[in-house]
Parts: structure tokens; sequence; C-alpha cells
């Protein structure tokens, strides 16, 4: 293994080998999913398509399974599916991140990347200071950090709880968006302006509708798409009732009409949810050369201790996701580069009626598995992956009340265990396709092509390799399609 370029500093080739030798030796490590080589990975941050390939940063700390002082890890692409590592990208080195290259995005001008960070910095007190930062990369991959913050604190009326600054053009130059927390301890985001990327102005707090009591906006995003504003963000401390399920902290959006620019208005009043799955979080878009917004997410949450931690690892991003709106919501599907990874087909055209179907064919561990439905009238339809004899991931739909839920109770290694093990979600008008991803630890869930998706992570043993489709009151009968993935 060559660490040259991945190596952090503190800590020695020696040392540093002996724990990616123990992280590479660890069950549950993913085949097709970015994951840290060692340590903890975290929210993906920079996403760009740059100078003929797309690049993707993630939050990263190497030296163990926990949220210490993080790097930006960089990784590079041209088909979004196979990645060459490129190690460090940004890395704690200057006073004012001397505590973490915290979250945040790209935007490109004049052939260059510009790449806007916060810089996390604790004082001799262990105070707080947060600050606006650039890093710019040029076409020969070189990455230069300016030597001072652009915003170098937050703006009166806000605490020491200021981050992730995501850029777009507006209509008058360019505009950040940055998460923040009021002094009355209420989350928000903040606007700022620039007409270089260099010198930003304060324009003040966005204005919407909704109201929230959640105390600190993470990894917000605004786009435009369809006509339509959106403003993604990850709302910390929802009240129960404003949830509905019950992760520690999630991710969703407001939708309505553009942003006004001039008065920082947004009229998005509904929150939705972006996935429904167990784990799932910071997730960041980006506009790609085709024109797509595509998305990715962390397949984690803050807070939560994960089986991997005892092999010195923990957590990976999401599939690439195309972002597409269809009746005024998102839609979340795997980029049309998934299909590069597809090995041997098998399919069949099942029919189960009152009882359990087994099929061998359909087994497997890093697989892609297509059920359309062609006849539905069970009252309860399920699905059964990654079985054993004692273990099981059940996806469950019952047509009574037009709900699918994904069951987590018996998935293997029990981690999370206070938040529950059921998800959720309505569907409008009843189950017609199931899309499942399935890797090592992780399956990632597309219903309806993207109505709901739901992500998690799962740590069962290795003899987990079994489906099982069930029909009761009533019968299925269903189109298959399972892909094995290239690894
Ligand atoms: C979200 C987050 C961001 C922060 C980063 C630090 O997961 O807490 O707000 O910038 O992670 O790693």
């Amino acid at each position: 293994m060559n660490t040259a370029h991945t190596k952090p500093d503190g800590i020695s080739e020696e040392e540093y080998l002996e724990l990616a030798k123990k992280v590479q030796n660890s069950p549950w490590r993913q085949s097709y999913h970015i994951q840290p080589v060692t340590g903890l990975l975290n929210d993906p941050n920079g996403l760009a398509w740059y100078n003929g390939f797309y690049h993707l940063f993630y939050q990263w700390f190497p030296f163990g399974p926990v949220h210490g002082t993080k790097y930006w890890y960089h990784l590079r692409s041209k088909d979004l599916i196979f990645w060459e590592d490129l190690g460090i990208g940004l890395a704690p080195d200057q006073n004012f991140d001397s505590h973490g290259v915290y979250s945040g995005s790209s935007m490109k001008k004049d052939g260059l990347l510009y790449l806007f960070y916060t810089g996390n910095h604790r004082d001799d007190n262990w105070v707080r200071h947060s600050s606006q930062c650039l890093a710019v990369m040029d076409e020969e991959g070189r990455i230069q950090k300016e030597t001072t913050p652009l915003i170098p604190k937050p703006p009166d009326g806000i605490t020491e709880h200021f981050r992730d600054p995501k850029v777009w053009k507006g209509e008058n130059g360019y505009l950040m968006i940055t998460g923040a927390q009021k002094i009355s301890q209420t989350g928000t985001a903040l606007i700022y302006q620039s007409a270089d990327l260099k010198r930003w102005e304060y324009r003040g707090e966005l204005s919407v509708p909704w109201k929230t009591k959640a105390f600190m906006w993470e990894c917000p995003d605004y786009f435009e798409a369809d006509g339509y504003g959106i403003l993604m963000m990850c709302p910390q401390g929802l009240e129960t009732e404003e949830s509905g399920n019950s992760n520690i902290y999630e991710a969703g959006y407001l939708i309505g009409n553009p942003m006004n620019e001039d008065t920082l208005t947004f009229d998005g009043n509904q929150y939705e949810k972006l996935d429904y799955g167990f784990d799932f979080y910071a997730p960041q878009t980006f506009l790609d050369h085709l024109g797509r917004r595509i998305l990715f997410g962390w397949m984690g949450l803050p807070e939560i201790s994960y089986p991997t931690d005892r092999y010195g690892w923990a957590h990976c991003l999401t599939i690439p996701r195309e972002l597409t709106i269809a009746d005024g919501r998102i839609r979340l599907n795997p980029v049309k580069e998934m299909e590069l990874l597809r090995s041997e087909l098998v399919c069949e055209t099942i029919f189960i009626d009152e009882e359990s179907y087994r099929d061998v064919r359909f087994y497997g561990r890093h697989y892609e598995l297509m059920v359309q439905l062609i006849k539905q009238n069970a009252g309860i339809f399920e699905i059964s992956v990654r079985q054993n004899k004692q273990e099981q991931t059940v996806i469950r739909y019952s047509s009574k009340d037009q709900m699918i839920c994904v069951d987590r109770s018996a998935s293997g290694e029990a981690f999370a265990k206070d938040y529950g093990s059921l998800r959720k979600a309505g569907l409008k008008s009843g189950l017609k396709e199931l899309r499942i991803f399935s890797d090592e630890s992780s399956l990632e869930i597309f219903v309806n092509q993207g109505e709901v998706c739901f992500s998690l992570r799962i740590f069962p043993q290795e003899s987990g390799i079994e489906t099982v489709f069930t029909a009761r009151e009533g019968s299925v009968k269903a189109a298959i399609q399972k892909w094995n993935l290239k690894v």
C-alpha cells in the first residue's frame, strides 16, 4: 500500500500502515461505496465537475472512528463510479483551522476551482471560533490556501456555530449560504454576497416562513430546479412531531418559489425529509457538465457508535444520486452510471400466493435488485434481504395504509438502538417498483423511482445472502432483475 499521499502529519509511516491494515482486515468493508482508508468519514464537500473530472472531497479524521480534527480527503473520477484516490486535499495546518477544516463547497471561476470551507479553531480556553475560508485548486491539482479567512467571524447576534458555506451564482453576483445559530439558540441560514469570490459582504439572515425549534441548521444548500427554489439543510433538534421518524438528526428540504435575492426571502414552507432511512446526513448537491443535479450524502449520523468503530473506521458516502423534481417534490434516483457496475443478470417473473417464496438465484451481498410489480393485491408484501437463519432486513409494504417500512431489528449486529429499528414512509399511489442496492454493510432502497428512498447501514454476517419474498392476504406478481455488481 502506498500511503505517501494519504498519510497525515503527526504519525509515523509504520503506525499509519498499522492503522490501515487493521481497517483493511475489517469485516463490513464496502465494495463500491466511498469509505475512509482509516478513521472516520463524514460530510461530502466541494463537489464539482472541473477540468474533465468529477471532484469529491469528504470530511476525514484519519486517526480513529471519532470526530476529531477534520481534513478534506480528495478523490476524482470520470464517471462518478470509479474513483482515483488523491489523498489529503486540505489539512488543518493554519491557526484559524487548527481544530478542523470543516465542511464547504466549491465554485469554478477563471479556470480555477475555489474551495470554501469553515475554519474551526479552539482557543486556549477551548472556546470555538468559526471563520469562512478559501483554498484554490488549479488545473494541475495544486491546492493553495488563502492565509487569512474570507469571513473572520460570525455577524452580530450569531453564535460560533457558524459553518458549512455553500456558494452559487445568483442574479447579481455570487451568493453564499451558511448554517448558523442565533444567540437565542435557534437555527438559521445566513447569506453573503460577492462579485469576485474573495470579498464577501454580509447580506443578512434568510427569511423563511417555516417555523421550527431546531437549534442549529447544518450544511445548507440552496439551488433552483424546474422553476422552484429549494433549500436543503440539516436542522438539528427537530421535535418528534416535526419529524415523524426518530433519527438523532436528519436532512430535509423546503421547496417554494425561487428566493428573492433583494429581500432575502424564501417562501418554502413545507418541510420534507430527503431520505426516510436510518443513516443519511449532510447531503450536498452540484450541477454537472450534463446539466444534472447530483447529490451525495453521508451514510451515517453524528453522535452514534457504529460496529466498525472497533476496527478503526466508520462510515461511507451514499451512491451518487440524481436529483429531479416531480409533483413539487424532490426525487432521488441512482445516477445512470451505476449501470457500469452491473455484471451477471438473473431475471424472472415470480408469482407469490399466500406464502414465502425463497429464490436462491437472487442471493448475494453486492447487488442491485429491481422489483417491478405487475399485479399487487396482497395486504402485505415483504422482501427480506441479506437473510440467514438468524438475520434479515425486511422491506414491508402494507396496502391498507399504503405505507412502506424498513425493519432492521434483526439485520445483524445492533447499534443506534435508542432510535428504534423501524422507518416508514407513505406512498401516494401504492407500491410499483423497488430498486435496492446492497453492499457489504449498507442498503439503499429507491421506491417508485425516487418517490421515497431509504439509506441504511446494516452489519450482518457474511452468510446473510438470501432473499425471500412473501405475500399475505392476496398475491403478488413481479418481474425481478438482479445484477451482481462488480467490486
Ligand atoms: C455535519 C458537520 C458540519 C461540520 C462538519 C464537521 O456533519 O457537523 O456542520 O462542518 O460536520 O466535520
